[in-house]
């Protein structure tokens, strides 16, 4: 079945931007072509203007597809590239991070703000990699858990591991106690790195607590660090359990730790990221191929500068922020702004007073967020300054065409460029893109553009041929690029499987896209059983393992529905075991059990009980089914179907649902 799609293809909008930089799709189209065509020299160029310990032998060994290694024999580290390398310049006094901290006076200013140099970071990152090796007995090949909210330490530990080639997983600090178990123990994490608490809306979140019960489902900790963030006395464990400041207490101000030599295709990170069934898979990156596409895009997507202060609204726990917090400015000796807490807190222009507050030039935020500044209202944005904002992109979702109008209005002078960056966890980088720093094509409100230099990317259809132009296909990847995943941590042949095997020898993205007479690519969102939550990526599997621990629940189905601020929430289906009786404090049971299991991100916005799901005759929950159902939308083939009656059963239970909201 093929579906043309009714978005402004046809609309065009020429960013103001420095002279030659706006060029007709045709002609990024002919230099693209010819970066892709010798993509592995195009690379090199790119990867040339990083500092290596040892060059590479060879560009990429593709020998063993899909296991690319990208420059095999060069030695790199990304700690020495973010940090040494600027404290080693005329950066070294210059602002690394304006850290603010969400609590505000009476006043609405900041309580805490730390201005970090690259001075600061370096001695920071030093000390805390020598106690990670002395103290810690941390060695290059080992692995650590980090879970933290928005605070310095959290990049800080990041780029000490980085140094020393231990290998770290950051856990958002949304996630629950059994999310950060599964993590630890599929990553054989050796410490973690954790804090008494963070602010979160003007609320404490207790991440010690969480992090105890998490500790009691793994055997691998031998210890937690514990970063003092609010000093509120949280339980310690003696002998595990260790304060950050007193560990550090007797650490030197000038130690030095060298940075490891690395391999280029040595794992820097392990990220776990939700994907079609199963548990959550560990995506690992290495180290020379990612730095490359981080410092590529960098300069393409960015446009980055010195004289400029960046910002992205992004949680480190999630890739964005690894990649776009700490790895690429860093190493680009920005000065961006790390801020703590809620985007509309106290007030819905909190975020519009950081940027005038610290004349953020570029601003990297999210579809979610710009639709809820949306929904407050034009005058937030108008009580402040924003003409030092000077370029934008959105990332995580597909950005609604009005809402892209909108922010660009009121933050955009209808007239900066704009755009939505495509990429994901498994991509390392952004690789659909505006792209201001190299060669903008006009914008279109809603669309991601085109690849970047190097990368061919093109939609198919189901059976693997290129999707008709303005028809919904496949979003695919045809040429391997540097940040590439490595594999899924202990798990190569699911690597192989969920990526490499529904079109061979093409990297399946797993989203729908289309492709319009220009060229231009459109990412729909989600083919699969993913579910983007305010730009949070969460899988059916997680949900529904988490609902059918409760004892009243027989069998669980969720899927993403359509929300005007979120994208999408996640809407429950529940089949009540023998005995258990239907009621509203079961709801808010089940639902709050949800929120214990996986973490507030995954709130079940709707849950519903019905008799029967929609199954395939071999017992699959047909979620596309229940999703057009929820979702009012055309079926579509239902010829797999055991029983044609689960799908009444859907229908009545949201009616009966909708009959109850009118009596109220
Ligand atoms: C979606 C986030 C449309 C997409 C960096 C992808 C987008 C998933 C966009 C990855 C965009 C991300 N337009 N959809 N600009 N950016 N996505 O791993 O469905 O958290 O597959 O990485 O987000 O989410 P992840």
């Amino acid at each position: 079945m093929s579906v043309t799609w009714a978005l402004p293809f046809n609309v065009k909008i020429k960013p103001k931007l420095g002279e030659n930089k706006v060029v007709d799709e045709k002609v990024y189209s002919e230099i693209h072509n010819k970066t892709v065509e010798n993509y592995r020299e195009f690379w090199e160029g790119v990867a040339s203007e990083l500092e290596w310990f040892k060059k590479w032998d060879k560009v990429l060994d593709d020998s063993n597809p899909p296991f690319y290694k990208w420059f095999p024999g060069g030695e790199i580290n990304a700690s020495y590239l973010a940090v040494d390398r600027h404290y080693n310049s005329w950066r070294r006094n210059k602002v690394a991070i304006i850290w603010e901290g969400e609590p505000v006076d009476e006043k609405g200013n900041p309580k805490e703000v730390k201005q970090i140099t690259y001075a600061d970071l370096y001695r920071e990152v030093n000390r805390v990699a020598y106690m990670m090796r002395e103290k810690l007995g941390l060695r290059k090949g080992d692995s650590i858990a980090i879970y933290l909210p928005m605070i310095p330490e959290l990049p800080i530990f990041m780029l000490a591991a980085a140094r020393l080639g231990v290998v770290f997983t950051v856990v958002f600090s949304g996630f629950s106690s059994d999310a950060l178990a599964t993590r630890i123990n599929d990553a054989e994490a050796k410490v973690l790195v954790t804090a008494d608490g963070g602010w979160r809306r003007g609320k404490v979140i207790d991440l010690k607590g969480i992090a105890d019960r998490s500790l009691e489902k793994t055997q691998f900790v031998k210890n937690v660090v514990v970063v003092r963030r609010l000093g509120n006395g949280v339980r310690m464990q003696e002998g595990r359990d260790v304060y950050f400041d007193e560990i550090m207490r007797d650490i030197p101000h000038n130690v030095y730790v060298e940075p490891e030599r690395l391999k280029s295709e040595d794992p820097l990170y392990i990220l776990y990221t939700s994907g079609t069934t199963g548990k959550p898979k560990g995506i690992v990156h290495d180290i020379g191929g990612y730095m490359t596409l981080l410092h590529g895009t960098m300069k393409w997507v960015f446009d980055i500068r010195d004289e400029d202060i960046f910002w992205c609204t992004a949680d480190i726990g999630w890739v964005t922020g690894h990649s776009y917090i700490v790895f690429g400015p860093l190493m680009e000796g920005v000065t961006e702004i790390m801020y703590e807490g809620a985007l509309d807190y106290p007030q819905p222009d909190r975020w519009t007073s950081i940027i005038e507050r610290y004349n953020v030039s570029i601003l990297y935020t999210s579809p979610t967020a710009i639709r809820s500044f949306m929904k407050y209202g034009e005058e937030w944005v108008k009580n402040h300054d924003m003409r030092s904002v000077r370029l934008m992109h959105s990332v995580g979702e597909p950005i609604n065409p009005e809402a892209f109008e909108w922010f660009f209005k009121v933050v955009g002078r209808n007239e900066i460029p704009f755009g939505s960056t495509w990429w994901m966890t498994e991509t390392g980088g952004i690789l659909i893109s505006n792209l201001p720093g190299y060669l903008m094509i006009p914008m279109k409100p809603g669309s991601n553009g085109m690849p970047i230099p190097g990368l061919e990317a093109d939609v198919l259809d189901e059976n693997g041929n290129p999707a008709k132009l303005e028809e919904r296909g496949y979003l695919v990847i045809k040429n391997p690029w540097p940040g590439m995943p490595l594999t899924i941590y202990k798990d190569p042949e699911r690597y192989v499987k969920v990526y490499w095997s529904k079109f061979p020898g093409v990297f399946y993205a797993g989203d729908y896209a289309v492709k319009d007479k220009d060229g231009y690519f459109w990412i729909l969102g989600r083919a699969d059983e993913v579910i983007k939550v305010a730009g949070h990526r969460l899988g059916t599997y997680e949900l529904e393992s988490a609902l059918i621990e409760h004892p009243a629940v027989a069998e669980a189905a969720v899927v993403g529905v359509s929300d005007p601020i979120k994208g999408e929430v996640p809407v429950a289906f529940v089949i009540l075991r023998q005995g258990h009786e239907p009621t509203d404090k079961l709801v808010n049971e089940i639902i709050n059990l949800i929120r214990e299991k996986v973490g507030p991100i995954a709130t079940i916005d709707k849950l519903y009980f019905v008799g029967k799901l929609p199954k395939t005759r071999s017992g699959k929950i047909m979620r596309r089914v229940i999703r057009a159902v929820t979702m009012n939308t055309e079926v579509g083939d239902i010829t797999t179907l055991e029983d044609e009656a689960s799908v009444d059963e859907i229908r009545k239970a949201i009616q009966e649902f909708k009959e109850e909201l009118g009596k109220q």
